[in-house]
């Protein structure tokens, strides 16, 4: 079957089965006023491009970049083209980022105007929401910007310029795997156990 073959199917059927489990739980009579259903459905977008994002940073960090090292320049050049992984990869990661941003936003201002279940806003999403924010920055910004280089999807710099611009991007990706962890700790706290008020 086609589902097990295409990923986009793939993706395609889980998000179809889970608008047969929401109807059939709003159908139930249990149906939440549309304030609580913007936000429940926004608290499970953020959780979805949240661990796209973030698994991709594990694995950038973790698996691929410290594999990179020994790798031939053709091999790099064979990874970096078109279509490649790497390039798979960076698109996933930064619209991951991009997207727990939005609905991440979305949480926060309905916690200003008093919905959701967790209150008004603490320091503690505070906290971990500027973390975040920093991380979405370096992706945006800084790492992004350096990886069209370096991948070649802008062309004209130098090797001493990649060299430089992956010295960059490596800074912010490690400075954003380190924040990671405090900062899914402080989005845990807000809700279940507020450390900061
Ligand atoms: C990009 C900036 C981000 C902002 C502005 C943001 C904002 C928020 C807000 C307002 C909440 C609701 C907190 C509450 O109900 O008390 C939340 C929850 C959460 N966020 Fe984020 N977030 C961001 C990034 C991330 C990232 C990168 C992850 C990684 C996966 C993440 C994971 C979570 C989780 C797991 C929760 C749910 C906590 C729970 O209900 O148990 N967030 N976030």
């Amino acid at each position: 079957m086609s589902i097990f073959t295409n990923h986009k199917l793939a993706l395609a059927a889980g998000f179809a089965l889970a608008a047969v489990i929401l109807g059939i739980g709003l159908a139930g009579g249990n149906a939440p006023d549309m304030g609580e259903l913007v936000g429940g459905l926004s608290r499970w977008g953020h959780f979805l491009a949240g661990i796209t994002w973030i698994g991709l940073l594990y694995y950038l960090n973790f698996c691929q970049v410290p594999s990179m090292g020994g790798l031939s320049a053709e091999t790099k050049g064979e990874l970096f083209k078109a279509d490649s992984v790497v390039r798979r990869v960076m698109w996933w990661f930064r619209w991951g980022a991009m997207f727990t941003l939005i609905f991440g936003l979305i949480l926060y201002m309905g916690m200003m105007n008093g919905g959701g279940t967790s209150g008004m806003p603490g320091w503690d999403i505070r906290i971990g929401g500027l973390f975040a924010i920093i991380m979405w920055f370096n992706v945006w910004f800084i790492i992004w910007p350096a990886q069209k280089k370096i991948l070649g999807i802008v062309e004209g710099a130098t090797a001493e310029e990649k060299l430089a611009l992956g010295k960059r991007a490596l800074i912010a990706s490690r400075t954003n795997t380190i924040l990671s962890i405090p900062m899914l700790l402080l989005m845990a706290s807000s809700a279940h156990f507020r450390l900061f008020g």
